[in-house]
């Protein structure tokens, strides 16, 4: 299945941070975003990812140097000028081929909604889209959304007036949409999904919406910048997309994703593990990277380990920056 992920925009109520660098390549807890919400969909059945990409392309060209992320095959589909998120998103649809079923995300958004789940509920409904809502505190920054009890929309207020809206769920960011929405959107136009594309399917009674309360958070505003870093690390937000083994001891400054940390190991201050596997046992120092790494002996502080195979009885020094390596090396032992 394709997932569009919509990161074109400006960032404008982060800055001065997206002054430098695109919302979605922030680090949340020291992992890119994208890298935290690429891994989610990578387990509900998403495949391959297009990012909908507008102002500032060339640093995500960068960051996924071999077009993949945590295991997802990556497309980049980058508009002639900004076509707001209807526009973005029919733009990359039309680029990637889509004519199945597909997601939608907004690229500031980090959840642990159950992105199969929400297929499953869409097909049930034999929808033409279908909207994630979570609830929040004050619905004035979103997209207020009211539904009947089968879930089906009955009115959608992109940013309500006071008083417009007595609803407090609002839309998630996260969709799952039929290729005939691609066709509701002209071409090469700037169209907003939210204003003219939800509320036009509201009005031909096509869109449902399914609400949950698991942990959700817009992160594009500094507060919630802030918040979403510092629920990781508190542990408001469970490390995520992760197995952890008994009597393991990871610090709180940790990172873990999409990793499985073995029985009685432990992982150092400020680690960043994505990707990888801890067999039981292994000692991980301080400030270490691993990425598609397995270890079974011991990480010295301050190394980077990508693609590489750690065999047991072996330290690797202070300092080391590995890729594509095995140690002890196979063939040197024979
Ligand atoms: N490619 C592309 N082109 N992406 C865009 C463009 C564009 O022209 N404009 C915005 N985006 C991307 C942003 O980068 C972001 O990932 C996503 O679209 C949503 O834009 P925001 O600017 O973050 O919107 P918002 O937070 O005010 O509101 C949206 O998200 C809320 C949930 O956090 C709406 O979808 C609301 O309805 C929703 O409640
Ligand atoms: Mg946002």
């Amino acid at each position: 299945m394709h997932a569009v992920v919509l990161v074109g925009g400006f960032g404008t109520r982060l800055r001065p941070l997206t002054l430098s660098t695109p919302k979605p390549l922030l680090p949340i807890a020291n992992v890119r975003q994208l890298e935290h919400l690429i891994a989610h969909l990578g387990t509900s059945g998403v495949t391959d990812v297009v990012l909908a990409l507008g102002f500032k392309p060339e640093p995500f060209f960068t960051a996924f140097p071999d077009g993949k992320c945590a295991g997802v095959q990556l497309h980049y589909a980058v508009e002639p000028e900004p076509l707001d998120t209807a526009g973005a998103i029919a733009f990359a649809a039309r680029d990637a081929g889509i004519s199945e079923t597909f997601v939608v995300m907004n690229g500031d958004i980090l959840c642990d909604v159950d992105v199969a789940a929400l297929v499953s509920f869409h097909k049930a409904r034999g929808a033409e889209g279908t909207l994630h809502l979570t609830p929040v505190d004050d619905p004035s920054q979103y997209g207020v959304v009211e539904t009947d009890l089968d879930g089906l929309v009955q009115r959608f207020v992109e940013k309500p007036q006071p008083g417009e809206s007595v609803s407090t769920v609002v839309n998630g960011g996260t969709y799952v949409l039929e290729p005939s929405v691609i066709d509701r959107i002209p071409e090469n136009q700037k169209v907003s999904i939210e204003r003219v594309v939800f509320p036009a399917m509201v009005a031909d009674g096509t869109l449902s919406a399914m609400a949950t309360d698991d942990y959700w958070i817009d992160t594009g505003r500094p507060e919630t910048y802030l918040k979403a870093n510092l629920d990781l690390i508190d542990g408001t937000r469970p490390i995520i997309l992760s197995s952890i083994g008994t009597h393991a001891h990871i610090a709180a400054t940790a990172s873990i994703t999409r990793s499985v940390i073995g029985e009685g190991c432990t992982v150092g201050a400020g680690c960043v593990v994505i990707d990888s596997v801890l067999l039981p046992g292994a000692v991980i120092g301080d400030r270490v990277r691993l990425e598609r790494t397995m270890v079974m002996g011991s990480v010295s502080d301050e190394s980077s380990l990508i693609d590489c195979v750690v065999g047991s009885d072996v330290v690797v020094p202070v300092g080391s920056h590995l890729q594509n390596t095995r140690i002890p090396d196979p063939e040197q032992k024979q």
